[in-house]
């Protein structure tokens, strides 16, 4: 649950739907699923690997496997670092509309009057940061109260309420008069729409969802117990995962064409168009569309702490408190830079998913791939050809994806 809870997240509501509208349809769908059995979900086993094997936190794993690469362990921690940092900002937009929405302050508002909402919150410093750190507190309150009674207790009861609420979304979103044009336009093969660009936004994403090459699933695995599979917790996670961005896509798509609107992704869509919209469906759906956001965003943000705070208790020796205190205070000032400079938010954003993200997932990749003797890892993987997967196509990917976003 944890791992799901990890990966099901932001990624999952505001850009996934939106990307599969953009990039054809079914059609992107099928890719994205065979890009997440080829590629991510074998660099998800990898990472399970070194976290499973070795029992560390991601800097001293890497010491223990690659004893000359385990500098790219501190990347992994950064990169988890910086996504906290910015993710953060988000988590508390979604606080603040909890709380406008349960006072009901989007009934009976136009969508430019919405805009002008989320325009007059996000230049506003004090209630960004305040927010901010309010989700960031949240964050290190679970995680502050150990990996089995904070993180494990929080994901197992939030998982199944998050789905709950989606499903609910989508049901009353789906009955809408005019709804099948959203449907049409997430399920719709357009199969000239799948250029280069297209299948490695379908890769970027399913990284990006899967929490991948940030050590958040190594360090998660290095908790498993010895009996666990890694086959299945990864198998059981991307499912998951994907099932949840397809219901989130029907959970939003047809309420935004119902409504006669153009699909857009990000800040906009969940921040301007969907709280108007929800909204003319009583007062319940948005607090539920908020809440479901929160939760989403917190069982990720959760993640991304526990990677900085179990290096920081591995590797430092520190108190789990001291540390977790520490990482808050840091992922404040960096926080705040990104809640009140959008340059620094999308610097931040950019750079983590493209850069640093990129270089861990290569790095647990070869490790596993190229490092470990091949005995062990079937011993996890159990089958041959998962292990050519690891060695040879993942890297090939990574680096064509890398190549592709970056230039
Ligand atoms: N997987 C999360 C999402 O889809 C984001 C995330 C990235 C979480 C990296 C942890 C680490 O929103």
């Amino acid at each position: 649950m944890a791992m799901a809870g990890s990966a099901v997240g932001l990624g999952n509501i505001w850009r996934f739907p939106y990307m599969v509208g953009e990039h054809g349809g079914a059609a992107f769908i099928i890719v994205y699923i065979i890009c997440c059995l080829l590629v991510s979900l074998p660099i998800f086993f990898a990472e399970s690997i070194i976290g499973k094997a070795t029992r560390k936190d991601t800097f001293g794993a890497l010491g223990t496997l690659a004893p000359r690469q385990r500098n790219v362990g501190f990347v992994a921690i950064l990169a988890s670092f910086v996504i906290l940092s910015f993710y953060s900002v988000v988590g508390g937009w979604s606080i603040d509309y909890l709380i406008r929405s349960l006072g009901g302050s989007f009934s009976g508002r136009s969508i430019a009057e919405a805009r002008e909402v989320f325009a007059a919150m996000s230049a506003s410093s004090v209630e960004n940061v305040s927010c901010m750190l309010v989700f960031l507190g949240l964050t290190a309150l679970i995680v502050g109260a150990g990996v089995e009674k904070g993180i494990g207790r929080f994901s197992k009861i939030s998982m199944p309420v998050l789905f709950i609420m989606v499903v609910m979304i989508a049901v009353v979103s789906l009955s809408l008069p005019g709804a099948g044009k959203g449907v049409e336009y997430l399920v719709k093969p357009d199969f000239s729409k799948l250029d280069g660009p297209a299948i490695a936004a379908a890769l970027g994403q399913s990284f990006f969802s899967l929490s991948l090459g940030v050590g958040t699933i190594l360090t998660y695995s290095s908790y498993m117990k010895e009996e666990d599979s890694i086959l299945a917790t990864g198998g059981w996670t991307a499912f998951f995962d994907t099932v949840f961005a397809l219901i989130a896509g029907f959970a939003i798509m047809p309420a935004v064409f119902a409504a006669g609107i153009e699909p857009a992704a990000g800040p906009s869509l969940v921040f301007e168009t969907l709280p108007v919209i929800f909204s003319q469906m009583g007062k319940v759906l948005p607090v539920v569309f908020f809440l479901a956001i929160l939760i989403a965003a917190l069982s990720s943000s959760i993640s991304m702490l526990e990677v900085v705070v179990a290096w920081l208790v591995d590797q430092k020796k520190m108190r789990r408190s001291h540390a977790v205190l520490a990482v808050f205070g840091a992922a404040a000032l960096l926080g705040s830079a990104c809640a009140v400079a959008p340059r620094v938010f999308s610097a931040c954003d950019f750079f983590s998913s493209n850069v640093l993200m990129m270089i861990g997932a290569l790095a647990f990749a070869m490790i596993v791939g190229w490092k470990m003797p091949r005995e062990e890892v079937l011993r996890y993987v159990r089958y041959r050809f998962v292990y050519w997967l690891i060695r040879y196509a993942a890297p090939v990917m990574i680096l064509a994806i890398a190549v592709t976003n970056l230039v």
